[in-house]
């Protein structure tokens, strides 16, 4: 049976630990759905069509086993249309426990059916989250090696360059 999984998130943008939980998840599963969530209430910096071309284009070249979707409405839901068998999650550091404790519990309580599968991304990217990126590129801080170089591209057109502090 061929095994299907859902990594879904925000992904504004996507960084090179989320890359490296793609990697890893594609080890395990014969295909993974990186899934965009469509209205998340954030304000985001890039576009819902923004992310997923920024998506294809770092995947493509490197994850066969990966494709892009969006998703609205509950991840269950979506998991299940999908006929996916697991939601793929990284954890950082302890402080995501909690949060990723609760949608857990709360999505098995919404569908039995769906595991929540949890990685653990490289040491390097173990701090990383998009929000941050955006901050410290906004200020002006080397984002080099923590998101991909064509997003930081993508990131340059939309605020234009910006001083490289240090
Ligand atoms: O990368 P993020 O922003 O932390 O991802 C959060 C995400 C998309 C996984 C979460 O917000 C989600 O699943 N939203 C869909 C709506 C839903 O199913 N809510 C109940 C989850 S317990």
């Amino acid at each position: 049976m061929s095994r299907r999984a859902i990594y879904p998130g925000s992904f504004d943008p996507v960084t090179n630990g989320h890359l490296d939980i793609i990697e890893r998840a594609c080890k395990l599963f014969d295909e993974v759905i990186v899934a965009i969530l469509v209205n998340s209430g954030k304000q985001p910096m890039f576009s819902l069509a923004e992310r997923v071309e920024m998506l294809n284009m770092v995947l493509n070249a490197r994850h066969p086993r990966a494709r892009v979707e969006t998703f609205d409405g509950l991840l269950v839901d979506y998991a299940t249309s999908r006929q996916a068998q697991a939601i793929v999650r990284g954890i950082r550091a302890i402080s995501d426990y909690e949060y990723e404790l609760q949608m857990t519990l709360m999505n098995r309580r919404l569908n039995p059916q769906v595991e929540t599968v949890f990685m653990m991304s490289a040491e390097e990217y173990s701090f990383l989250r998009s929000s941050l990126v955006k901050e410290v590129f906004r200020l002006g801080g080397s984002i080099q090696g923590l998101v991909p170089d064509d997003v930081i591209e993508r990131m340059r057109e939309k605020l234009g360059p910006r001083e490289q502090a240090g």
